[in-house]
């Protein structure tokens, strides 16, 4: 949290002098053409008259999505492309997903999922995660998608919190499901089974051939739930971001003018629908446009990135910035192998993209990405860096039309350019979660200064009014674009017999952005050792996740705590620069 604004820090304006601009060309076919005009003008009324339940008022994302398609001109278009790069490469059309999302909303009906119902999602990145995500939506059921990386606390939390009734999964990720601590779970829909299988056990494929080709879309509103995403905050478990049918309008809008999708798009969004990014604009945003979307499953390879782009002769191209580090880090050697010359343009999203990696892409590519910023609860793009308008290089962006984005004092004003404090968004765009499942003082949470949601970053403001993205106000970690909090992974540590206290930082790192880190105060008759770093490491890997291990472990006899007991990560943080460690007289002894 920020100091009152009489303390505030300032980010000196000579900085800005060194600034290198994004220039665009005066005309450029782009989506958005005037950014100010349509900031001016757009009323978000104008995009409600794309989707047919403007005029039915009978409202499902995937009639919006899938079946006003298939029904029309696009029937035959691809709506997905899918290679795993060992041995299936195959194409669905939007009657394809009409039909294959049909089946699955018998399979889920016959299983008893009914409206309303969270049914969760645990698989790798296949055709069948996405099918399962639109056959829920279909019944209007609640997907909850969980990353196929997850291990059993993982899972337990985010299937618990939501009292998910059925998980479509696989043989192989199901051991993480611990159907002893999940009551309310009753059915397995089991992608890929083949033998025996238990009685709560049914065959996806099996089920899947029997079911038949339509199933009506159950008919919600605007205000009735289209998924939730689980994520992390500074303080306690993961929380579930509950979002609208409405939502819809957002994702919209923001794909054609940020993401400047259009009718003849090869679209590739690299992210997994477990996140936010991965549906909002893996699914939502491109299929209600009618898009052709790419997806690759397997693990991350910059060959095969690449690859991808000349494959499919990729014109859009949707990640993040570890991700353009880590090819960058690879190797122009391995860009200069394909052609990528389909490319017309580069967005980014989930942490700040530094200019050296932007400009790297832009030599490989021709083109720069331009920021999309937004979160979890956000459910679509709210500050982004525009096809058709100049910008300036590091910056995050202006707010999208229709919105509003700034930076506030802890009293909700406004302060000058070049003054960093809170940034916020005035509530009220079409994508703004719901609720938090099960938690309505979380939600509280963000609203904390009075008449703003608190988005929980800080940034400033320039004199041209781009906002600055500068980090986290609070302690949440963000390690290859991934959020995490310090609370799971110190509850994760705790579990080991070793650990006796354990503080846990976002360390920062050149490619991941920040690395975790924790400190460790190990119980009486354990030795600090590398083999120990080791165990608790994979400890926590296979219990939470590996993203959510440490990478690094120091050892220290007391992690620091205020006398109330709780953890001091700004001291934390202190130590692991070598700076000094600042006020500590709330400090325990
Ligand atoms: C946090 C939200 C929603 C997409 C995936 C991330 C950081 C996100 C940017 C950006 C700098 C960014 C913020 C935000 N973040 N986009 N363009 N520049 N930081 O969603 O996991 O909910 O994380 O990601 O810190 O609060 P998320």
């Amino acid at each position: 949290m920020i100091s009152p604004s009489s303390s505030l820090p300032s980010v000196p304006p000579q900085e800005a002098a060194a600034i290198e601009w994004e220039r665009k060309p005066k005309t450029i076919d782009a989506n958005l053409k005037d950014y100010d005009a349509a900031y001016r003008e757009f009323n978000w009324k104008t995009v409600e008259r794309e989707f047919d339940w403007s005029r039915t008022g009978k409202v499902n994302i995937v009639h919006e999505a899938i079946d006003r398609h298939a029904a029309g001109a696009r029937r035959d278009k691809v709506a997905l492309h899918y290679t795993d790069y060992a041995g299936r490469d195959e194409r669905y059309t939007f009657q394809d997903l009409k039909v294959q999302t049909s089946r699955c909303a018998s399979v889920l009906q016959r299983a008893g999922v009914k409206k309303g119902d969270r049914v969760g999602t645990f698989l790798p990145r296949t055709p069948e995660l996405y099918i399962a995500i639109l056959g829920i939506n279909r019944i209007g059921a609640i997907p909850v998608p969980l990353f196929e990386a997850f291990m059993e606390q993982a899972v337990e939390d985010r299937l618990g919190d939501s009292e998910a009734v059925v998980c479509v999964t696989s043989p192989a990720l199901k051991s993480r499901i611990p159907l002893a601590k999940l009551p309310a779970l009753k059915t397995l829909i089991l992608v890929g089974a083949s033998g025996a299988r238990a009685a709560n056990e049914i065959s996806y494929e099996q089920a899947m051939a029997e079911a038949p080709n339509w199933v009506e879309p159950e008919w919600l509103t605007v205000d009735d739930g289209l998924i939730i995403h689980y994520t992390s905050g500074s303080t306690g478990k993961s929380k579930g971001a509950l979002h609208r049918q409405y939502a819809m309008v957002g994702h919209y809008q923001t794909s054609k003018w940020a993401l400047d999708l259009r009718d003849d798009e090869i679209y590739w969004c690299t992210a997994d629908p477990g996140w936010v990014t991965g549906t909002s604009y893996g699914i939502y945003g491109p299929w209600t446009l009618g898009i052709t979307s790419v997806v690759i499953g397997g693990r991350f390879d910059p060959d095969r990135w690449f690859q991808t782009i000349e494959k499919y002769k990729v014109t859009m191209w949707y990640s993040a910035p570890t991700a353009y580090r880590m090819l960058m880090s690879a190797g122009e050697a391995i860009p200069k192998k394909y052609n990528l010359s389909s490319l017309r343009h580069i967005c980014s999203v989930g942490e700040p993209l530094n200019p050296e990696a932007l400009k790297w892409v832009k030599r490989i590519t021709g083109l720069a990405p331009h920021e999309t910023w937004w979160m979890t609860e956000t459910g679509m793009q709210l500050i982004c860096n525009y096809r058709s308008k100049d910008f300036p290089i590091g910056c995050t962006g202006k707010p999208f039309p229709g919105t509003y984005a700034t930076v506030v004092d802890e009293q909700g004003k406004e302060v000058p350019p070049h003054v960093l404090g809170n940034l916020v968004v005035k509530p009220g765009w079409p994508s703004m979660m719901k609720e938090i499942w099960n938690n309505p003082a979380k939600y509280q949470e963000y609203f904390r200064i009075s008449g703003w949601y608190v988005s929980g970053d800080t940034a400033y403001k320039d004199e041209h009014g781009y906002i600055w993205y500068q980090g986290r106000a609070d302690d949440v970690i963000k390690t290859a674009g991934e959020r995490v909090g310090p609370f799971e992974v110190e509850s994760a540590l705790v579990a080991h017999p070793a650990v006796a206290e354990a503080g846990v930082i976002g360390k920062p790192d050149e490619v991941r952005g920040q690395i975790i880190k924790a400190f460790v105060a190990l119980r009486k008759g354990f030795q600090p050792s590398e083999p120990l770093k080791k165990e608790i490491a994979d400890f926590v890997k296979t219990t939470l996740a590996a993203h959510a291990a440490p990478r690094e472990i120091a050892f220290v006899d007391k992690v620091p705590k205020t006398r109330s007991g709780k953890i001091m990560r700004r001291v934390l943080r202190a130590w692991d620069q070598g700076l000094p460690v600042g006020d500590i007289s709330t400090m325990e002894e």
